[in-house]
């Protein structure tokens, strides 16, 4: 079974700390962490506003700090899970030859919303909007989890 998860965005202070945050709480079992593909906040905690939005659903997001994606996670993690096609792209672009761990789109995780990506609050400032799809996303991880490795192969 799956339990080594890493989610990345691109800035790793909204989206995919706020991924963390919502799936540690859902299945504390996982070993999570977060990273983003540039490291243009490397050190930083989540981005205020996205803290505020999650901690009003009980998400405490205050000890994760920004730290870029590096090759090294392919080796450390089971499953890498993308916020946009954009991540999923700088994230295979770094795949050492031989690695075969699945990366994913979170969205893959959550058919039912129609949604292709995470749109990224930090453009959109739709806060609550990226955390509803977060949420269901993260309950559909952990169903693929629990059912078979949540690779979705
Ligand atoms: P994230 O959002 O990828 O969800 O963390 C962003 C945060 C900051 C910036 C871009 C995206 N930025 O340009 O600083």
């Amino acid at each position: 079974m799956t339990t080594r998860i890493l989610f990345v965005c691109l800035g790793n202070i909204c989206r995919s700390p706020a991924a963390e945050g919502v799936f540690r709480v859902l299945m504390p079992e996982a070993v999570t962490d977060s990273a983003g593909t540039s490291d243009w906040h490397v050190g930083a905690p989540p981005y205020g506003p996205m803290q505020a939005a999650a901690l009003a659903r009980g998400y405490d997001l205050s000890d994760l700090r920004a730290r870029q994606f590096v090759v090294d996670d392919f080796h450390r993690f089971d499953l890498i899970i993308g916020m946009d096609g954009d991540n999923i792209r700088a994230i295979e672009a770094l795949r050492p030859r031989g690695v075969r761990i699945p990366v994913r789109r979170f969205t893959d995780y959550a058919p039912q919303s129609g949604a292709d990506h995470v749109p990224d609050p930090y453009y959109t400032r739709d806060f609550d909007g990226a955390l509803d799809l977060i949420e269901v996303a993260a309950a559909g991880l952990r169903r693929a989890l629990m059912e078979g490795g949540g690779a979705l192969d």
